[in-house]
């Protein structure tokens, strides 16, 4: 069964039908951010991740691992970094390309907020095909830092996300709240 605070989370995500296009079930998160109790227990939950882990920087990605991960940042006493759609830092990064269902997309970082030593807790919203959860692992790891996890709201498993990521995540604990 699901705990109290899964329970309270899911209640306040709301299924919008054929958004951004016919036959997709949209996961809008607005309600849960609307409500200071359920922003407040997701905060906790992901930040208590972020301690169990040992991390020490909190990486959100675009744009709505944004809005999770900097809370939980402050919350957890660590550094917030933003993994950006390309074009969007001005210093120097480090990009990496993946492939979408049609054509490709690209993140990138800044280079100098991740050393060696680091230790990265990834923080988005949801988790569906894998592919911008695994294409952030590499901007990780190639930035010199080690992934310590990667914590979600909610996981699609019908879309094999979690399954595309065993061999990049190894014991690297991928959460789903
Ligand atoms: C969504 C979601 C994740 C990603 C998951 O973001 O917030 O970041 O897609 O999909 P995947 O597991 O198949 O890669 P989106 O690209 O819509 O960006 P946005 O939050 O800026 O709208």
């Amino acid at each position: 069964g699901l705990t109290d605070v899964s329970a309270l989370l899911l209640s306040r995500i709301r299924d919008v039908a054929d958004y951004p296009e016919p036959g997709v079930m949209f996961k809008d998160i607005t309600p849960l951010l609307a409500d200071p109790s359920a922003f407040t227990a997701l905060t906790d939950a992901l930040a208590g991740i972020a301690e169990r882990t040992g991390a020490t920087k909190v990486v959100g990605l675009e744009a709505r691992g944004f809005i999770l991960g900097a809370p939980v940042a402050v919350r957890a006493g660590l550094g917030f970094i933003p993994v950006r759609k390309a074009g969007k830092l001005p210093g120097a990064t480090l990009s990496q390309a993946y492939d979408l269902e049609y054509g490709s997309a690209e993140i990138e970082v800044h280079a100098e907020d991740l050393a060696g030593g680091d230790r990265v807790l990834i923080v988005d919203d949801v988790l569906a095909t894998g592919g911008t959860a695994e294409a952030s692992i590499q901007l990780i790891r190639r930035a010199g830092a080690e992934v310590a996890g990667l914590a979600v709201l909610m996981e699609l498993g019908f879309l094999g996300g979690r399954t595309r990521l065993e061999p990049a995540l190894g014991d690297a604990p991928l959460q789903a709240l």
